[in-house]
Protein backbone atom coordinates (compact mmCIF):
# COMPACT_ATOMS: atom_id res chain seq x y z
CA UNK A 1 0.00 0.00 0.00
CA UNK A 2 3.10 2.42 0.53
CA UNK A 3 2.93 4.94 -2.15
CA UNK A 4 -0.44 5.25 -3.03
CA UNK A 5 -1.75 8.34 -2.25
CA UNK A 6 -4.89 6.13 -0.86
CA UNK A 7 -3.01 4.73 1.62
CA UNK A 8 -3.25 8.50 3.77
CA UNK A 9 -6.71 7.30 3.89
CA UNK A 10 -6.85 3.87 4.12
CA UNK A 11 -3.58 1.79 5.57
CA UNK A 12 -3.15 1.59 9.21
CA UNK A 13 -5.02 0.45 12.26
CA UNK A 14 -6.27 3.72 13.55
CA UNK A 15 -10.08 4.92 13.92
CA UNK A 16 -9.65 7.13 10.95
CA UNK A 17 -8.36 4.38 8.46
CA UNK A 18 -10.85 1.97 10.40
CA UNK A 19 -14.00 5.04 9.17
CA UNK A 20 -12.12 5.41 5.83
CA UNK A 21 -12.25 1.80 4.97
CA UNK A 22 -15.77 1.07 7.12
CA UNK A 23 -17.95 3.32 5.11
CA UNK A 24 -15.95 2.70 1.53
CA UNK A 25 -16.45 -1.64 1.66
CA UNK A 26 -19.92 -1.85 0.55
CA UNK A 27 -18.78 -5.44 -0.76
CA UNK A 28 -15.49 -4.85 -1.63
CA UNK A 29 -12.71 -7.16 -0.28
CA UNK A 30 -10.30 -6.58 2.08
CA UNK A 31 -7.40 -6.24 -0.89
CA UNK A 32 -9.22 -3.28 -1.99
CA UNK A 33 -7.55 -1.17 0.51
CA UNK A 34 -4.41 -3.00 0.42
CA UNK A 35 -1.97 -1.81 -2.42
CA UNK A 36 -4.62 -1.56 -5.11
CA UNK A 37 -4.78 1.99 -7.24
CA UNK A 38 -8.16 3.54 -6.51
CA UNK A 39 -9.14 4.98 -10.18
CA UNK A 40 -11.68 7.81 -9.89
CA UNK A 41 -13.74 7.94 -13.31
CA UNK A 42 -14.20 11.58 -13.41
CA UNK A 43 -17.99 11.31 -15.36
CA UNK A 44 -19.67 14.55 -17.04
CA UNK A 45 -22.81 12.48 -17.72
CA UNK A 46 -25.68 14.48 -17.51
CA UNK A 47 -29.11 14.73 -18.99
CA UNK A 48 -28.46 18.77 -19.40
CA UNK A 49 -25.17 17.64 -21.64
CA UNK A 50 -26.88 15.85 -24.40
CA UNK A 51 -23.57 15.50 -25.87
CA UNK A 52 -21.92 13.30 -22.94
CA UNK A 53 -25.57 11.84 -21.71
CA UNK A 54 -24.30 8.10 -22.86
CA UNK A 55 -20.69 8.68 -20.96
CA UNK A 56 -22.22 6.16 -18.09
CA UNK A 57 -21.91 2.96 -20.48
CA UNK A 58 -18.75 4.65 -21.14
CA UNK A 59 -17.79 4.90 -17.65
CA UNK A 60 -18.69 0.84 -17.47
CA UNK A 61 -16.46 -0.08 -19.44
CA UNK A 62 -13.65 2.01 -17.88
CA UNK A 63 -14.81 0.17 -14.44
CA UNK A 64 -14.16 -3.55 -16.01
CA UNK A 65 -10.63 -2.56 -17.38
CA UNK A 66 -10.11 -1.03 -14.08
CA UNK A 67 -11.09 -4.00 -11.94
CA UNK A 68 -9.15 -6.60 -14.54
CA UNK A 69 -5.96 -4.57 -14.12
CA UNK A 70 -6.53 -4.92 -10.35
CA UNK A 71 -7.37 -1.66 -9.79
CA UNK A 72 -10.46 -0.32 -7.54
CA UNK A 73 -12.73 2.03 -10.21
CA UNK A 74 -14.98 4.91 -8.35
CA UNK A 75 -17.66 7.04 -9.83
CA UNK A 76 -16.71 10.40 -9.26
CA UNK A 77 -19.74 12.65 -11.09
CA UNK A 78 -18.49 15.87 -12.00
CA UNK A 79 -19.89 19.14 -13.29
CA UNK A 80 -20.76 19.32 -16.75
CA UNK A 81 -21.70 21.89 -19.09
CA UNK A 82 -23.91 21.27 -22.27
CA UNK A 83 -23.12 23.60 -25.03
CA UNK A 84 -26.06 24.37 -26.04
CA UNK A 85 -28.47 25.23 -22.82
CA UNK A 86 -25.79 26.68 -20.60
CA UNK A 87 -26.26 30.40 -20.24
CA UNK A 88 -24.72 33.17 -20.65
CA UNK A 89 -22.02 30.81 -22.37
CA UNK A 90 -20.63 27.24 -20.99
CA UNK A 91 -17.42 29.21 -21.30
CA UNK A 92 -18.51 31.28 -17.73
CA UNK A 93 -18.17 27.87 -16.29
CA UNK A 94 -15.83 26.03 -17.66
CA UNK A 95 -13.15 27.82 -15.36
CA UNK A 96 -15.64 27.10 -11.94
CA UNK A 97 -15.91 23.41 -13.63
CA UNK A 98 -12.24 23.02 -14.09
CA UNK A 99 -11.72 24.12 -10.33
CA UNK A 100 -14.13 21.84 -8.94
CA UNK A 101 -13.36 18.89 -10.53
CA UNK A 102 -9.60 19.54 -9.53
CA UNK A 103 -10.24 19.89 -5.68
CA UNK A 104 -12.52 16.98 -5.66
CA UNK A 105 -9.45 15.21 -7.47
CA UNK A 106 -7.30 16.32 -4.74
CA UNK A 107 -9.52 16.28 -1.71
CA UNK A 108 -10.63 12.35 -2.38
CA UNK A 109 -8.65 9.24 -1.82
CA UNK A 110 -7.64 9.07 -5.55
CA UNK A 111 -4.83 7.31 -7.45
CA UNK A 112 -5.62 7.88 -10.54
CA UNK A 113 -8.17 9.31 -12.60
CA UNK A 114 -10.20 8.70 -15.81
CA UNK A 115 -11.35 11.76 -17.62
CA UNK A 116 -14.53 11.16 -19.87
CA UNK A 117 -15.51 14.47 -21.73
CA UNK A 118 -17.16 14.96 -24.81
CA UNK A 119 -18.76 18.54 -25.33
CA UNK A 120 -17.31 21.53 -26.29
CA UNK A 121 -15.91 22.57 -22.29
CA UNK A 122 -15.52 19.46 -21.09
CA UNK A 123 -12.75 18.11 -22.03
CA UNK A 124 -10.59 21.65 -21.52
CA UNK A 125 -12.37 21.44 -17.81
CA UNK A 126 -10.65 17.75 -17.22
CA UNK A 127 -7.66 18.54 -17.87
CA UNK A 128 -7.16 22.21 -16.54
CA UNK A 129 -7.89 19.97 -13.57
CA UNK A 130 -5.79 17.15 -14.02
CA UNK A 131 -2.88 19.17 -14.69
CA UNK A 132 -3.68 21.09 -11.75
CA UNK A 133 -3.72 18.41 -9.43
CA UNK A 134 -1.17 15.83 -11.42
CA UNK A 135 -1.83 12.55 -10.70
CA UNK A 136 -2.13 9.90 -13.34
CA UNK A 137 -4.94 10.81 -15.66
CA UNK A 138 -5.55 9.49 -19.05
CA UNK A 139 -8.95 10.86 -21.58
CA UNK A 140 -11.79 8.87 -22.84
CA UNK A 141 -13.37 11.19 -25.75
CA UNK A 142 -17.12 10.41 -25.67
CA UNK A 143 -17.09 10.39 -29.29
CA UNK A 144 -19.28 12.15 -32.15
CA UNK A 145 -22.23 11.48 -32.86
CA UNK A 146 -23.55 9.59 -36.61
CA UNK A 147 -24.08 11.52 -39.32
CA UNK A 148 -27.36 12.82 -39.56
CA UNK A 149 -29.04 13.31 -43.01
CA UNK A 150 -32.66 15.43 -44.46
CA UNK A 151 -33.55 15.10 -47.32
CA UNK A 152 -30.97 12.99 -48.96
CA UNK A 153 -28.45 15.03 -47.63
CA UNK A 154 -26.28 15.02 -44.64
CA UNK A 155 -26.90 17.68 -42.44
CA UNK A 156 -23.44 18.35 -39.70
CA UNK A 157 -24.50 20.07 -36.40
CA UNK A 158 -24.01 23.80 -36.36
CA UNK A 159 -22.11 24.38 -39.26
CA UNK A 160 -25.42 23.93 -41.14
CA UNK A 161 -27.75 25.53 -38.16
CA UNK A 162 -25.56 29.05 -39.43
CA UNK A 163 -25.83 28.13 -43.09
CA UNK A 164 -30.14 27.23 -42.99
CA UNK A 165 -30.38 30.11 -40.62
CA UNK A 166 -28.66 32.35 -43.11
CA UNK A 167 -30.70 31.16 -46.02
CA UNK A 168 -33.69 31.82 -44.04
CA UNK A 169 -33.02 35.03 -43.93
CA UNK A 170 -31.77 35.52 -47.30
CA UNK A 171 -35.52 34.60 -48.61
CA UNK A 172 -33.76 31.38 -50.14
CA UNK A 173 -35.21 28.35 -47.93
CA UNK A 174 -38.45 28.60 -46.39
CA UNK A 175 -38.98 28.55 -42.15
CA UNK A 176 -40.69 25.70 -42.52
CA UNK A 177 -38.72 23.09 -44.31
CA UNK A 178 -35.78 23.94 -41.65
CA UNK A 179 -38.32 23.03 -38.97
CA UNK A 180 -38.74 19.71 -40.46
CA UNK A 181 -35.36 19.02 -39.87
CA UNK A 182 -34.84 19.65 -36.59
CA UNK A 183 -35.50 15.94 -35.62
CA UNK A 184 -32.74 14.97 -38.59
CA UNK A 185 -29.82 16.90 -37.02
CA UNK A 186 -28.89 14.97 -34.06
CA UNK A 187 -29.11 10.99 -35.44
CA UNK A 188 -27.37 9.46 -32.15
CA UNK A 189 -25.87 9.63 -28.83
CA UNK A 190 -22.21 11.57 -29.00
CA UNK A 191 -20.91 15.03 -29.76
CA UNK A 192 -20.88 17.46 -32.63
CA UNK A 193 -19.65 15.69 -35.80
CA UNK A 194 -18.18 18.87 -37.65
CA UNK A 195 -14.42 19.34 -36.79
CA UNK A 196 -16.15 22.12 -33.96
CA UNK A 197 -14.69 22.41 -30.74
CA UNK A 198 -15.62 18.91 -29.32
CA UNK A 199 -14.26 17.38 -32.27
CA UNK A 200 -11.08 19.88 -32.32
CA UNK A 201 -10.37 18.95 -28.18
CA UNK A 202 -10.65 14.93 -29.02
CA UNK A 203 -8.58 14.96 -31.49
CA UNK A 204 -5.81 17.65 -29.28
CA UNK A 205 -6.27 15.32 -26.02
CA UNK A 206 -5.14 12.37 -28.31
CA UNK A 207 -2.50 14.65 -29.88
CA UNK A 208 -1.05 15.80 -26.61
CA UNK A 209 -0.91 12.59 -25.41
CA UNK A 210 -3.11 12.22 -22.94
CA UNK A 211 -5.56 9.00 -24.47
CA UNK A 212 -4.86 5.93 -25.69
CA UNK A 213 -3.69 6.54 -29.26
CA UNK A 214 -6.55 6.16 -31.97
CA UNK A 215 -9.29 6.23 -29.49
CA UNK A 216 -9.92 10.01 -30.60
CA UNK A 217 -13.02 10.73 -33.36
CA UNK A 218 -14.46 7.04 -32.39
CA UNK A 219 -18.19 7.88 -33.10
CA UNK A 220 -20.17 7.30 -29.64
CA UNK A 221 -22.21 4.77 -30.78
CA UNK A 222 -19.27 2.44 -32.13
CA UNK A 223 -18.94 -0.43 -30.14
CA UNK A 224 -14.93 0.21 -30.62
CA UNK A 225 -15.40 2.95 -28.08
CA UNK A 226 -16.07 0.73 -25.24
CA UNK A 227 -13.54 -1.56 -26.16
CA UNK A 228 -10.96 1.31 -25.72
CA UNK A 229 -12.79 2.06 -22.67
CA UNK A 230 -11.79 -0.97 -20.64
CA UNK A 231 -8.45 -0.71 -22.27
CA UNK A 232 -8.34 2.69 -20.92
CA UNK A 233 -9.22 1.76 -17.78
CA UNK A 234 -6.28 -0.80 -17.53
CA UNK A 235 -4.01 1.73 -18.86
CA UNK A 236 -4.94 3.77 -15.63
CA UNK A 237 -3.51 1.29 -13.24
CA UNK A 238 -0.55 1.06 -14.90
CA UNK A 239 -0.16 4.45 -15.27
CA UNK A 240 -0.46 5.03 -11.35
CA UNK A 241 1.72 1.93 -10.81
CA UNK A 242 4.21 3.70 -13.06
CA UNK A 243 3.68 6.91 -11.75
CA UNK A 244 3.09 8.94 -15.15
CA UNK A 245 1.78 11.79 -14.04
CA UNK A 246 0.00 14.25 -16.81
CA UNK A 247 3.36 16.76 -16.27
CA UNK A 248 5.56 14.17 -17.83
CA UNK A 249 3.25 13.72 -20.66
CA UNK A 250 1.83 17.39 -21.56
CA UNK A 251 5.40 19.09 -22.03
CA UNK A 252 5.88 22.32 -24.46
CA UNK A 253 6.73 19.57 -26.96
CA UNK A 254 3.57 17.96 -26.99
CA UNK A 255 1.76 21.20 -27.09
CA UNK A 256 3.47 22.01 -30.43
CA UNK A 257 2.17 18.60 -31.55
CA UNK A 258 -1.34 19.53 -30.81
CA UNK A 259 -0.66 22.75 -32.52
CA UNK A 260 0.73 20.97 -35.59
CA UNK A 261 -2.35 19.00 -35.16
CA UNK A 262 -4.72 21.21 -34.63
CA UNK A 263 -3.70 23.16 -38.22
CA UNK A 264 -3.63 19.98 -40.01
CA UNK A 265 -7.50 18.90 -38.83
CA UNK A 266 -8.69 22.40 -39.49
CA UNK A 267 -9.57 22.55 -35.71
CA UNK A 268 -11.51 25.04 -33.67
CA UNK A 269 -10.69 28.71 -33.15
CA UNK A 270 -11.81 27.64 -29.45
CA UNK A 271 -8.35 25.22 -28.84
CA UNK A 272 -6.07 28.44 -29.14
CA UNK A 273 -7.39 29.07 -25.42
CA UNK A 274 -7.73 25.96 -24.09
CA UNK A 275 -4.50 24.63 -25.27
CA UNK A 276 -3.46 28.38 -23.57
CA UNK A 277 -5.20 27.39 -20.42
CA UNK A 278 -3.84 24.25 -19.82
CA UNK A 279 -0.37 25.20 -20.57
CA UNK A 280 -0.62 27.67 -17.58
CA UNK A 281 -1.85 25.41 -15.38
CA UNK A 282 1.42 23.16 -15.83
CA UNK A 283 4.13 26.01 -16.32
CA UNK A 284 4.60 25.17 -19.80
CA UNK A 285 5.68 28.18 -21.46
CA UNK A 286 3.25 28.45 -24.24
CA UNK A 287 2.28 31.76 -26.20
CA UNK A 288 -0.44 32.97 -28.72
CA UNK A 289 2.81 33.67 -31.02
CA UNK A 290 3.50 29.69 -30.69
CA UNK A 291 0.04 28.70 -32.63
CA UNK A 292 1.22 30.92 -35.89
CA UNK A 293 5.07 30.01 -35.99
CA UNK A 294 4.28 26.45 -35.99
CA UNK A 295 0.64 26.06 -37.25
CA UNK A 296 2.07 28.18 -40.05
CA UNK A 297 3.33 25.65 -42.20
CA UNK A 298 0.92 23.09 -41.41
CA UNK A 299 -0.89 21.72 -44.36
CA UNK A 300 -4.71 21.52 -43.67
CA UNK A 301 -5.30 17.43 -44.53
CA UNK A 302 -8.82 17.10 -43.20
CA UNK A 303 -11.66 18.04 -45.09
CA UNK A 304 -14.59 18.22 -42.71
CA UNK A 305 -16.90 20.95 -42.07
CA UNK A 306 -16.82 24.13 -41.54
CA UNK A 307 -13.89 24.62 -43.40
CA UNK A 308 -14.73 21.65 -45.70
CA UNK A 309 -17.62 19.07 -46.67
CA UNK A 310 -17.25 15.93 -44.63
CA UNK A 311 -18.03 15.19 -41.44
CA UNK A 312 -16.20 13.40 -38.01
CA UNK A 313 -18.01 9.80 -38.94
CA UNK A 314 -16.06 9.88 -42.64
CA UNK A 315 -12.94 11.49 -40.32
CA UNK A 316 -12.99 8.29 -38.83
CA UNK A 317 -13.80 5.49 -41.77
CA UNK A 318 -10.81 7.62 -43.84
CA UNK A 319 -8.12 6.10 -41.16
CA UNK A 320 -8.76 8.63 -38.42
CA UNK A 321 -6.69 11.05 -36.19
CA UNK A 322 -3.66 9.14 -36.40
CA UNK A 323 -3.58 8.80 -40.33
CA UNK A 324 -3.32 12.72 -40.45
CA UNK A 325 -0.65 13.13 -38.22
CA UNK A 326 1.22 10.21 -40.14
CA UNK A 327 1.20 12.76 -42.63
CA UNK A 328 2.90 15.33 -40.95
CA UNK A 329 4.80 13.02 -39.08
CA UNK A 330 8.17 14.91 -39.86
CA UNK A 331 6.29 18.68 -38.07
CA UNK A 332 6.09 16.24 -34.62
CA UNK A 333 8.39 16.23 -31.98
CA UNK A 334 9.41 12.87 -31.56
CA UNK A 335 10.15 13.10 -27.75
CA UNK A 336 6.50 13.89 -27.11
CA UNK A 337 5.41 10.76 -24.93
CA UNK A 338 1.40 9.43 -24.43
CA UNK A 339 0.34 8.22 -21.62
CA UNK A 340 1.41 4.71 -22.86
CA UNK A 341 5.10 5.75 -22.11
CA UNK A 342 6.03 5.62 -25.83
CA UNK A 343 6.71 8.78 -27.90
CA UNK A 344 3.26 9.82 -29.97
CA UNK A 345 5.33 9.54 -33.01
CA UNK A 346 5.93 5.19 -32.42
CA UNK A 347 2.02 4.95 -32.57
CA UNK A 348 1.44 6.18 -36.29
CA UNK A 349 3.89 3.31 -38.30
CA UNK A 350 0.36 1.57 -38.67
CA UNK A 351 -2.08 4.46 -39.23
CA UNK A 352 -3.14 4.45 -42.99
CA UNK A 353 -5.45 6.81 -44.96
CA UNK A 354 -8.95 4.93 -46.22
CA UNK A 355 -10.24 7.45 -47.74
CA UNK A 356 -8.14 10.61 -49.83
CA UNK A 357 -10.90 12.69 -50.24
CA UNK A 358 -11.34 12.96 -46.57
CA UNK A 359 -7.92 12.80 -45.49
CA UNK A 360 -5.92 14.47 -47.98
CA UNK A 361 -2.07 13.24 -48.42
CA UNK A 362 0.57 15.66 -47.83
CA UNK A 363 1.23 16.18 -51.43
CA UNK A 364 -2.05 17.37 -52.59
CA UNK A 365 -3.73 19.14 -49.28
CA UNK A 366 -6.96 21.41 -49.02
CA UNK A 367 -4.70 24.43 -48.24
CA UNK A 368 -0.77 24.51 -48.28
CA UNK A 369 -0.30 26.19 -44.40
CA UNK A 370 -3.52 25.96 -42.39
CA UNK A 371 -2.47 27.34 -38.98
CA UNK A 372 -4.23 30.01 -37.18
CA UNK A 373 -3.15 33.48 -38.14
CA UNK A 374 -2.47 35.79 -34.93
CA UNK A 375 -2.96 38.84 -35.73
CA UNK A 376 -1.26 42.47 -34.32
CA UNK A 377 -1.71 46.04 -34.06
CA UNK A 378 -3.58 48.88 -32.62
CA UNK A 379 -6.52 47.21 -32.98
CA UNK A 380 -5.16 44.23 -31.00
CA UNK A 381 -2.03 44.93 -28.97
CA UNK A 382 -1.99 41.47 -27.46
CA UNK A 383 -3.13 39.62 -30.85
CA UNK A 384 -5.83 38.46 -32.05
CA UNK A 385 -6.69 35.38 -33.86
CA UNK A 386 -8.70 34.34 -37.38
CA UNK A 387 -8.73 31.01 -38.55
CA UNK A 388 -7.83 31.40 -42.74
CA UNK A 389 -9.24 28.21 -43.92
CA UNK A 390 -12.61 29.36 -42.76
CA UNK A 391 -12.61 32.73 -44.35
CA UNK A 392 -13.25 33.95 -47.96
CA UNK A 393 -9.55 34.97 -49.64
CA UNK A 394 -10.95 37.47 -51.29
CA UNK A 395 -11.10 38.98 -47.74
CA UNK A 396 -7.89 38.08 -46.03
CA UNK A 397 -6.73 41.60 -46.96
CA UNK A 398 -9.09 44.27 -47.12
CA UNK A 399 -10.20 47.62 -45.50
CA UNK A 400 -13.68 48.81 -44.86
CA UNK A 401 -15.50 51.25 -42.51
CA UNK A 402 -16.21 49.79 -39.19
CA UNK A 403 -19.91 49.40 -38.31
CA UNK A 404 -19.80 48.96 -34.24
CA UNK A 405 -21.74 46.95 -32.03
CA UNK A 406 -21.87 47.58 -28.39
CA UNK A 407 -23.30 43.73 -27.62
CA UNK A 408 -24.97 41.40 -29.08
CA UNK A 409 -28.29 42.84 -28.07
CA UNK A 410 -27.46 45.96 -29.92
CA UNK A 411 -26.35 43.91 -33.05
CA UNK A 412 -29.61 41.95 -33.38
CA UNK A 413 -31.75 45.19 -32.61
CA UNK A 414 -29.77 47.12 -35.88
CA UNK A 415 -28.31 44.83 -38.00
CA UNK A 416 -31.60 44.02 -40.12
CA UNK A 417 -32.56 47.84 -39.63
CA UNK A 418 -32.94 48.97 -43.14
CA UNK A 419 -31.29 52.17 -42.96
CA UNK A 420 -28.33 50.85 -41.42
CA UNK A 421 -24.88 52.30 -43.05
CA UNK A 422 -23.88 49.17 -44.10
CA UNK A 423 -22.62 47.60 -47.38
CA UNK A 424 -20.25 44.35 -48.55
CA UNK A 425 -17.35 45.88 -47.80
CA UNK A 426 -18.11 47.46 -44.07
CA UNK A 427 -15.83 45.61 -41.36
CA UNK A 428 -19.10 44.21 -38.65
CA UNK A 429 -17.48 45.08 -34.74
CA UNK A 430 -18.93 43.24 -32.01
CA UNK A 431 -17.77 44.26 -28.78
CA UNK A 432 -18.62 43.89 -25.19
CA UNK A 433 -18.36 40.21 -25.69
CA UNK A 434 -15.09 39.18 -24.01
CA UNK A 435 -14.00 37.02 -20.78
CA UNK A 436 -14.93 40.45 -18.90
CA UNK A 437 -17.44 42.17 -20.74
CA UNK A 438 -20.30 39.36 -21.31
CA UNK A 439 -18.88 38.10 -19.07
CA UNK A 440 -17.36 34.69 -20.27
CA UNK A 441 -16.34 35.03 -23.64
CA UNK A 442 -19.87 33.92 -25.71
CA UNK A 443 -19.62 32.36 -29.16
CA UNK A 444 -20.89 35.40 -30.82
CA UNK A 445 -17.89 36.44 -33.33
CA UNK A 446 -19.33 35.35 -36.53
CA UNK A 447 -22.33 37.82 -36.25
CA UNK A 448 -24.80 37.52 -38.97
CA UNK A 449 -25.00 39.64 -41.94
CA UNK A 450 -26.89 42.20 -42.53
CA UNK A 451 -30.43 40.91 -43.93
CA UNK A 452 -30.42 43.30 -46.91
CA UNK A 453 -26.73 42.42 -48.08
CA UNK A 454 -27.79 38.32 -48.09
CA UNK A 455 -30.63 39.38 -50.06
CA UNK A 456 -28.27 40.91 -52.65
CA UNK A 457 -26.06 37.95 -52.30
CA UNK A 458 -23.46 38.70 -50.13
CA UNK A 459 -22.55 35.41 -48.19
CA UNK A 460 -19.21 37.11 -45.84
CA UNK A 461 -18.10 39.68 -44.47
CA UNK A 462 -15.05 40.93 -42.25
CA UNK A 463 -16.25 40.60 -38.42
CA UNK A 464 -14.20 41.50 -35.49
CA UNK A 465 -14.87 40.93 -31.87
CA UNK A 466 -13.55 40.30 -28.80
CA UNK A 467 -15.93 37.21 -28.17
CA UNK A 468 -15.24 33.45 -29.36
CA UNK A 469 -16.48 31.70 -32.40
CA UNK A 470 -18.49 27.92 -32.19
CA UNK A 471 -16.17 25.85 -33.50
CA UNK A 472 -18.59 24.77 -36.09
CA UNK A 473 -18.68 27.92 -37.91
CA UNK A 474 -17.00 29.91 -40.79
CA UNK A 475 -16.55 32.78 -42.30
CA UNK A 476 -13.59 36.19 -42.25
CA UNK A 477 -14.04 36.10 -38.55
CA UNK A 478 -10.79 38.00 -36.49
CA UNK A 479 -12.16 37.22 -32.70
CA UNK A 480 -10.08 37.22 -29.67
CA UNK A 481 -9.34 40.34 -29.62
CA UNK A 482 -7.01 41.44 -26.77
CA UNK A 483 -7.04 43.12 -24.95
CA UNK A 484 -11.44 43.21 -24.82
CA UNK A 485 -13.51 46.42 -24.64
CA UNK A 486 -14.12 46.05 -21.39
CA UNK A 487 -10.29 45.73 -20.13
CA UNK A 488 -9.66 49.07 -21.55
CA UNK A 489 -8.47 47.54 -25.19
CA UNK A 490 -8.49 49.93 -28.55
CA UNK A 491 -12.12 47.74 -29.34
CA UNK A 492 -13.66 49.88 -26.90
CA UNK A 493 -12.64 53.62 -29.07
CA UNK A 494 -13.62 52.00 -32.31
CA UNK A 495 -16.51 54.34 -33.97
CA UNK A 496 -18.50 53.73 -36.87
CA UNK A 497 -16.82 54.87 -39.98
CA UNK A 498 -13.83 55.07 -39.06
CA UNK A 499 -11.58 52.79 -41.35
CA UNK A 500 -10.19 49.51 -40.38
CA UNK A 501 -7.47 47.19 -42.32
CA UNK A 502 -7.22 43.62 -41.92
CA UNK A 503 -3.70 42.53 -43.67
CA UNK A 504 -3.79 38.30 -42.74
CA UNK A 505 -1.03 37.40 -44.68
CA UNK A 506 1.39 40.37 -42.93
CA UNK A 507 -0.83 39.76 -39.55
CA UNK A 508 -1.90 43.37 -39.14
CA UNK A 509 -4.91 44.77 -37.81
CA UNK A 510 -5.27 48.20 -37.34
CA UNK A 511 -7.71 50.72 -36.91
CA UNK A 512 -6.58 53.72 -39.01
CA UNK A 513 -7.13 56.29 -36.46
CA UNK A 514 -4.26 58.81 -35.17
CA UNK A 515 -2.43 57.98 -31.92
CA UNK A 516 -3.87 61.31 -30.91
CA UNK A 517 -7.31 60.94 -31.97
CA UNK A 518 -6.81 57.49 -30.05
CA UNK A 519 -5.71 59.04 -27.14
CA UNK A 520 -8.66 62.04 -27.06
CA UNK A 521 -11.03 59.28 -27.08
CA UNK A 522 -9.12 57.43 -24.23
CA UNK A 523 -9.48 60.52 -21.97
CA UNK A 524 -13.11 60.97 -22.54
CA UNK A 525 -14.28 57.79 -23.22
CA UNK A 526 -16.75 55.88 -20.67
CA UNK A 527 -16.84 52.46 -22.63
CA UNK A 528 -14.79 50.43 -19.79
CA UNK A 529 -16.52 51.45 -17.03
CA UNK A 530 -20.35 50.88 -18.71
CA UNK A 531 -20.02 46.86 -18.48
CA UNK A 532 -21.42 46.36 -15.21
CA UNK A 533 -19.90 44.52 -12.46
CA UNK A 534 -21.03 41.64 -10.95
CA UNK A 535 -21.93 42.09 -7.28
CA UNK A 536 -21.87 38.66 -5.83
CA UNK A 537 -20.65 34.77 -6.39
CA UNK A 538 -19.25 33.30 -9.58
CA UNK A 539 -19.78 35.69 -11.86
CA UNK A 540 -18.07 38.23 -9.33
CA UNK A 541 -14.88 36.04 -8.91
CA UNK A 542 -14.66 35.45 -12.67
CA UNK A 543 -14.95 39.00 -13.65
CA UNK A 544 -12.45 40.33 -10.92
CA UNK A 545 -9.46 37.36 -11.83
CA UNK A 546 -10.35 36.47 -15.40
CA UNK A 547 -7.34 36.63 -17.71
CA UNK A 548 -7.79 37.98 -21.47
CA UNK A 549 -8.00 35.30 -24.44
CA UNK A 550 -3.98 35.35 -24.76
CA UNK A 551 -3.69 33.68 -21.62
CA UNK A 552 -6.23 30.77 -22.24
CA UNK A 553 -9.48 33.58 -20.06
CA UNK A 554 -8.27 31.46 -17.30
CA UNK A 555 -8.47 32.88 -13.78
CA UNK A 556 -5.13 34.80 -12.30
CA UNK A 557 -5.11 32.62 -9.47
CA UNK A 558 -5.25 29.08 -10.92
CA UNK A 559 -2.12 29.35 -13.09
CA UNK A 560 0.75 27.16 -12.12
CA UNK A 561 0.05 23.40 -10.43
CA UNK A 562 -0.44 22.93 -6.92
CA UNK A 563 0.65 18.87 -6.95
CA UNK A 564 -1.79 16.54 -4.93
CA UNK A 565 -0.86 17.24 -1.58
CA UNK A 566 -3.11 15.85 0.90
CA UNK A 567 -4.61 18.19 3.41
CA UNK A 568 -5.66 17.73 6.84
CA UNK A 569 -8.10 15.02 8.21
CA UNK A 570 -11.41 16.25 8.67
CA UNK A 571 -11.94 15.04 12.03
FE1 LIG B 1 -22.08 19.51 -27.37
FE2 LIG B 1 -21.68 20.63 -29.85
S1 LIG B 1 -23.29 20.99 -28.44
S2 LIG B 1 -20.45 19.27 -28.76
Amino acid sequence: MAGLRSAQWYAGDDRNAYIHRAWMRRGLPDSAFTGRPHIAIANTASDFTPCNAHLDEVATSVKQGVYEAGGIPLNLPVMSLGETLVRPTAMLWRNLAAMAIEEMLRANPVDGVVLLGGCDKTIPALLMAAASVDIPAVVVPGGPMLTGHFRGAPLGCGTDVWRLSEEVRAGTLSEELVLQSESSMIRSRGHCNTMGTASTMACLAEALGMTIPGIAGTPAPDSRLLERSHATGRLAVDLVREGRRPSTVLTRASFLNAIVALAAIGGSTNGVVHLLAIAGRLGVDLSLDDFDRVGAKVPLLVDLQPAGRHLMEDLHRAGGLLAVLREVRDLLDPQALTVTGTPLVEHLDDARIWDDTVIRPRENPLLDSAGIAVLRGNLAPDGAVIKPAAASPELLRHRGRAVVFDSIEDLHARLDDPALDVDETSVLVLRGCGPKGYPGMPEVANMPLPEKLLAKGVRDMVRISDARMSGTAYGTVVLHVAPEAAAGGTLGLVRTGDPIVLDVPGRRLSLDVTHEELQLRQSSQQAAAAYAAPTRGWERLYVEHVMQADRGADLDFLVGSSGDRISRESH
